[in-house]
Parts: structure tokens; sequence; C-alpha cells
């Protein structure tokens, strides 16, 4: 019987994870369960880094941005002895199971401590990447995709009243989901994604064919994982003669207040999360699809989700609005 959950963020942090902890604590209240928190991910783990949280600790924390146990990436982790010292952690605060927060790397951590370790643990999806197979979408990605929305209608404003092309580089090595979703809402006249091919002097060729039919202005939107901003836009200058500028995002992507959307999300999967667990359930990612919460084997949810239909759907949608 399950009497002490201990939970973690590990891997990039998303707007959202604070929200899934205070979930997480406070269900567990409900269960009558104590919940420890182990700081800075799986590197936490390994270092012995835990705190006790009480309801108290999670008050207030719904609305902020980050995470209040901090994360890490954490190469150490992948190794046996890196994961047996976690196991002894886990054994000497007698956790008897984890609710873990991240993206696929923290999933990957998660089925070594079940199948290798045999530590019951459940994942919760938390990256604002949302390429995680199980879930509709991940905790993080809302908040990032109007976050940087919120920044390319300010560039769009500069970009028309000084008739230039700006190309805005927003975060996704090898997913898309920003890019496209942020295109599209944006209005933007071209995405470049890791999940499509593109033809730069096709995109150039049509940017040429609105100049002379009078229009000024342009917003490219690349994932960084497609090409760099800076390359796009030199040769959007080189072929065009056009003015173009660069507005790279970074990681205010990344920080801010969780829209309303993530934090009920998180709510969800929080609460989903630790009945499982009370209900003697390993090896799962939580996640929500059609509007319901459902659960996922972690080695499904761990497999890169296929985009493609997605990408092709929006892009096509978007050139049809365009
Ligand atoms: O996985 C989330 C993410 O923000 C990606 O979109 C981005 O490529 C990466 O993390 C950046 O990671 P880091 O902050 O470690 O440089």
């Amino acid at each position: 019987m399950i009497k002490r959950i201990g939970v973690l963020t590990s891997g990039g942090d998303a707007p959202g994870m604070n929200a899934a902890i205070r979930s997480v604590v406070r269900t567990c209240l409900h269960h009558q369960l104590e919940t420890i928190g182990i700081r800075r991910g799986y590197a936490g783990l390994i270092n012995d880094e835990t705190v006790s949280l009480s309801g108290r600790s999670v008050s207030g924390i719904i609305n902020r941005g980050g995470t209040i146990l901090e994360t890490a990436r954490c190469d150490e982790f992948l190794t046996e002895e890196g994961q047996r010292k976690a196991k002894d952690a886990i054994r000497y605060h007698k956790i008897d199971a984890l609710v873990i927060i991240g993206g696929d790397g923290t999933y990957r951590g998660a089925i070594q401590l079940w199948e290798r370790w045999g530590v019951p643990c459940v994942c919760i999806p938390a990256t604002i990447d949302n390429d995680l197979n199980g879930t509709d979408i991940t905790i993080g990605a809302d908040t990032a995709i109007n976050t940087a929305l919120e920044a390319t209608d300010k560039i769009r404003d500069t970009a028309t009243s000084m008739e230039r092309v700006f190309v805005v580089e927003v975060m996704g090595r090898k997913s898309g989901y920003i890019a496209m979703q942020v295109a599209l809402a944006g209005g933007a006249e071209e995405v470049l994604v890791p999940e499509r091919e593109y033809d730069l002097e096709d995109m150039c060729h049509d940017i040429c064919e609105g100049a002379s039919r009078g229009k000024r202005s342009w917003i490219i939107i690349v994932a960084e994982g497609a090409a760099k901003a800076v390359d796009i836009a030199d040769k959007i200058t080189e072929i065009t003669g056009l003015d173009t500028r660069v507005a790279v995002l970074g990681h205010i992507q990344r920080g801010g207040s969780p829209t309303a959307y993530d934090r009920i999300l998180a709510t969800r999967l929080g609460v989903e999360a630790v009945e499982l667990l009370v209900n003697g359930d390993s090896g799962k990612a939580v996640g929500i699809r059609d509007g319901w919460v459902v659960s996922t084997d972690l080695h499904v949810a761990v497999k890169k989700k296929d985009q493609t239909r997605d990408v092709d759907y929006f892009y096509k949608l978007m050139k049809d609005v365009t």
C-alpha cells in the first residue's frame, strides 16, 4: 500500500508545472498520503535533494511559471551508477511511488526506474514542444504559443509600419508545433518546420510576387529545428532585395504565468497521476484525448509523435488564408 509519493520535474521547464505539482500534493492530501518533493529532477534524486511538501507549500503557485522544485537535464541518470544512487535515495526516504513531470527524456528515465529498479512511476506530460504521444496536448504548449503570438503581433506592427520582412524564430528543435500554431494564429505568410521540407527559392518567388501586387510586409515563422532565422533572412535579402530583420524569441517562450488552459490541464492530469498510483497502476503517462483524461503505456507515450497529418493540414490551412 502506498503511503508516500515523491514528485519531481525534469528536463526543460514548462508553464503549468507548478499547477501540476500543486494538484499532485493536494490529491495526495485527499488520500492521506505524504508528498516528498525532489528538487532539480533526476539530478536531485541522485544527490538526495528532497523537501517535504504540505498543502501550504503549494499555495499561491498555480499562477506561477517555472517550477518551484526546479528542474535539470541530467546525463548521470543515464548511467547505471546514477540510477542506483537514485534508487537508494528513494528507498532511504521510504518513497513508495513517483509522479514524474516532464517531456520525452523524462519519460525514458521513468521507464528505467520502473522496469529496471521496480519503482512505481506515473508521468505527466509537460513540455512546450507538444511532441509526446498519449496526449493531444502537453502542459505548457498553450502558454508558449500565446507568448510567442503576442511577440509576433508586436513584430507585425513594426513590420507593416516599416515595410519589412521579419523572420521570427520560435522554439522547437524537433517539433514544429509552436511554429505552426503561431503562424496560423498570427496570420504569417510562411512557416518553416522540421517536419516539412521547404524550398527557399519558392518562398522568395512568392514574396516577390506579393511585392509586385503591392504587398509591403511579411512575417515568416521558423522553428529553431528547421533553420536558423538569420540564415533564412540573409537568403531572403539576397534573392528579393527586400529589407529583412530577424527576431529570435528564445526562452521567453518557456516563462510566464500559465494560461487558464494549462492550469486546468495540469490540475486534471495531476489528480489522475496520483489516482493511478493509489489504484496500483504504474509505467503509465497520463494525458488528454478528445477532452478526456486518459493513460498510456510509457513505451508508447515516449515514441516520437507523428505530426505529419497535423502539419500538412495546418500548413494548407495557413496558405489557403494567406
Ligand atoms: O524541450 C523544450 C525546449 O524549450 C525546446 O523547444 C528547445 O529546443 C529546448 O527546450 C531548449 O533547451 P535548453 O533550455 O536546455 O537550451
